[in-house]
């Protein structure tokens, strides 16, 4: 039985699971393969650090770009993250090697996943990424593979498990936002920078790349304007469920006649739609294809065995010989799609501002969203204390994203609203 010789650059939470799983699970992969996937070398900072798996019997290399020209490794897994930096450098030396490469990294490849792509292909190996999306779900291999044949309408998503893990423990426990954001690093969900994942980014760059499998264009990461959960507070999480809603760190990528949607952003999501009830680090994914209707997917979307799971599914792919261009046509071909305007895409709005209690209010509020044609759907106010704030929740109608930016920044500035208004969208997932 031939081998595959491997690679591993990064030795973290992804990289060590990568080599466990590929270890352990041998003799079911070779079954399945033809083959025997063997890691030859690796590469990581420390060398004496424990990463729970022997590293006697695999070469080590001090400098990651070293390893990706080792003649005899036919494969690197990029396993350290980042836009740039080493991550790149591994990536680009490898394939200029003549060497597939299998990787986790999302930032990466919505960086730079065209001008990688077309290298791969000049180079006839395979840049597959099945793990920088979802984990453990094989939703690049969907979208590539087992929906190829459909037009796809939309793509919505929960893309990221800390954000998602935060906004479920925070509403069943009531928590704040950063002791639950702690809880998430330690499980190794969270990426280097948590920032990336609590901020949209990270959910940003994997929604990016499901477009370009979807609709055939380059990664347009830098057109995208990510909106993350920092902002949402425990009582909007409570007027959320009173009101039919759970909040969602929500995706969604469509392409129109007026351009390309990409947004990323929280969202009330009606509890009876099947994304309202992907909770904890879980991810989940909802692809409307022309012929195949709906197809939803659910699965774990970080952590060790689970992204390792992907990444190995990748390696088993170029094993078995299969060689499909990155983004399912050739980079070449990747379209440059324009972006449909922001201020003209059409959704309702739940908003929480917290006023002085006096006659007068509702009506000044009330007249702003009316200038701005927005019409109210519901609205709740509770308690009557002239001498302390009130919270008042309003439900909109459709209206424009320009009108409802527009009625946000007066409304903002009456002087009887008292902090920053809240608003979430309400998206019918
Ligand atoms: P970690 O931070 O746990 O691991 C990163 C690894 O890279 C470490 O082993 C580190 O070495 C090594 N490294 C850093 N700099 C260098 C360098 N200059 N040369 C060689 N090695 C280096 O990250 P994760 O395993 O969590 O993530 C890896 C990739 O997988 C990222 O792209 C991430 O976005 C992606 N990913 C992660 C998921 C997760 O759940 N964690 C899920 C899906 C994707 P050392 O250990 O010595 O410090
Ligand atoms: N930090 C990411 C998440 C890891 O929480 O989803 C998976 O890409």
């Amino acid at each position: 039985m031939s081998s595959l010789k491997i690679g591993i650059a990064g030795l973290g939470t992804v990289g060590a699971a990568t080599a466990a799983v590929i270890e352990e699970n041998a003799s079911v992969i070779a079954r399945r393969t033809g083959r025997t996937l063997e890691v030859v070398a690796v590469s990581a900072r420390e060398r004496r650090k424990d990463r729970g798996i022997p590293l006697d019997r695999y070469r080590w290399y001090e400098n990651a770009a070293e390893l990706a020209v080792d003649p005899e490794i036919d494969l690197v897994c990029e396993l350290i993250g980042g836009s740039d930096g080493v991550a790149l450098e591994v990536v680009r030396t490898a394939l200029a090697a003549g060497k597939h490469v299998v990787t986790a990294n999302k930032a990466l490849l919505a960086h730079q996943g065209a001008t990688l792509a077309g290298l791969a292909e000049q180079q006839g190996v395979s840049l597959a990424f099945e793990a920088a999306v979802a984990g453990g779900i094989p939703i690049v291999k969907a979208l590539r593979e087992g929906l190829a044949a459909n037009r796809i309408r939309r793509i919505t998503g929960i893309l990221n498990g800390t954000s998602n893990y935060i906004l479920t423990t925070m509403r069943e426990t009531g928590r704040d936002f950063a002791s639950v954001l702690a809880e998430a690093q330690e499980k190794g969900y969270a990426e280097a920078d948590p920032s990336f994942d609590v901020d949209g980014v990270d959910a940003a760059h994997k929604l990016c790349l499901l477009a370009s499998l979807a609709y055939g264009c380059l990664p347009r990461f830098d057109a995208m304007r990510p909106e993350g959960i920092r902002g949402i507070k425990p009582v909007d999480i409570a007027f959320a469920g009173q009101l039919g809603f759970r909040i969602k760190l929500l995706g969604s990528a469509r392409l129109t006649e007026a351009g390309l949607v990409l947004r990323m952003h929280p969202a009330m999501v009606p509890l009876s739609a099947p994304i309202a009830a992907v909770e904890g680090v879980f991810n989940g994914i909802t692809v409307e294809g022309d012929r195949v209707g709906v197809a939803v997917f659910e699965g774990r979307g970080a952590g060790a065995g689970p992204t390792a799971s992907a990444v190995v599914a990748d390696i088993i792919d170029i094993a078995r010989g299969l060689r499909l261009p990155t983004f399912g046509v050739p980079a070449s071909e990747l379209a440059d799609r324009p972006m449909a305007p922001v201020e003209d895409l059409i959704g309702s709005y739940y908003l929480r501002l917290e006023v002085v209690d006096r006659p007068g209010v509702l009506a000044d509020v009330a007249a702003v969203l009316r200038d701005q044609h927005v019409s109210i759907e519901s609205l709740i106010q509770r308690g009557r204390d002239p001498e302390q704030p009130v919270t008042l929740v309003i439900t909109t109608h459709d209206a424009t994203e320009g009108a409802m930016s527009r009625a946000l920044a007066t409304i903002a500035g009456l002087p009887v609203v008292l902090e920053a208004p809240t608003m979430i969208r309400i998206e019918q997932a």
